[in-house]
């Protein structure tokens, strides 16, 4: 399978932006400007948005997501999600291990293994964010730390489970910075993981999965690092909260 056979994804990831009616707002200014998307295109909302987000969105093309979810079906977790929940309210895909998790609420890559099983279980779409920090890529150790995150948060997690997961690939430096990774940069990266999926599965195994690039991506860059082999997607952060921007990104999705 090569990268015309994998379905692009293209995937806002909101953080903590919009109220409700700020999400309603900004979902139908969307719509209309994706309806022909020739990709998949996913807006990651907050909790509290993902009710009035569904609703927004029946009848487009347009696929609501969570940004996070916990691997306990229900219990004393004050403040936490469950898969349960998600399901019920119509969201499909959750963001899990995102930088600002690991970096601000404690996620290890034990904790991301548990919720993307959990998630799978549930049939909900795991994007698993994984990527370096700069000192780790100054130190040239930017494969021996992306290898470790996905033997770790991929632990147990089985072959055909893998056709239901997406990876995005985010260099913590290129998040929220204006500093893209260039295209050169994350296709290596990208083809790294793929490589290493290869190994842990098999071939077939990792040249279905859909491969994100994250970090920075905007409406100017996208259709370079769209171009390449192993990049199938974008989990798009600031850009993915002005319509316009996030439209001509799934447009660079969509050639
Ligand atoms: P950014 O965020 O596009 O604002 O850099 C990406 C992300 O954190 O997923």
């Amino acid at each position: 399978m090569n990268k015309a056979l994998r379905k692009a994804v293209i995937a806002g990831n909101w953080k903590m932006n919009k109220t409700p009616s700020e999400a309603k707002a900004l979902l139908n200014e969307i719509a209309p400007l994706v309806k022909d998307a020739d990709c998949e295109v996913v807006a990651c909302v907050p909790y509290v948005d993902l009710t009035t987000a569904v609703e927004a969105v029946k009848g487009t093309n347009i696929k609501i997501g969570a940004e996070n979810a916990h691997w306990e079906e229900k219990g004393a977790f004050t403040g936490e999600i469950s898969t349960g929940m998600l399901k019920e309210v119509g969201a499909e895909y959750v963001v899990l291990g995102h930088s600002e998790r690991r970096q601000y609420f404690g996620e290890t890559d034990e904790t991301v293994n548990k919720r993307t099983k959990a998630v799978l279980k549930a049939g909900l779409k795991p994007i698993v964010c994984v990527g370096e920090l700069l000192w780790e890529r100054e130190c040239n150790i930017t494969e021996e730390v992306i290898a470790r995150q996905i033997k770790l948060d991929f632990f147990d997690v089985t072959a055909e489970d893998m056709k239901n997961v997406v990876i995005a690939y985010e260099p913590v430096w290129a998040i929220g910075t204006g500093k893209t990774a260039t295209a050169d940069q994350a296709e290596e990266v990208c083809a790294f993981i793929r490589a290493t999926l290869a190994k842990l599965y098999s071939q077939d195994v990792a040249d279905g999965v859909t491969i994100q690039y994250g970090g920075s991506m905007n409406d100017a860059n996208a259709a370079e690092l769209l171009s390449k082999e192993n990049v199938d997607g974008g989990l798009i952060g600031g850009a993915s909260l002005v319509a316009e921007k996030f439209a001509a990104i799934v447009k660079a999705a969509s050639v």
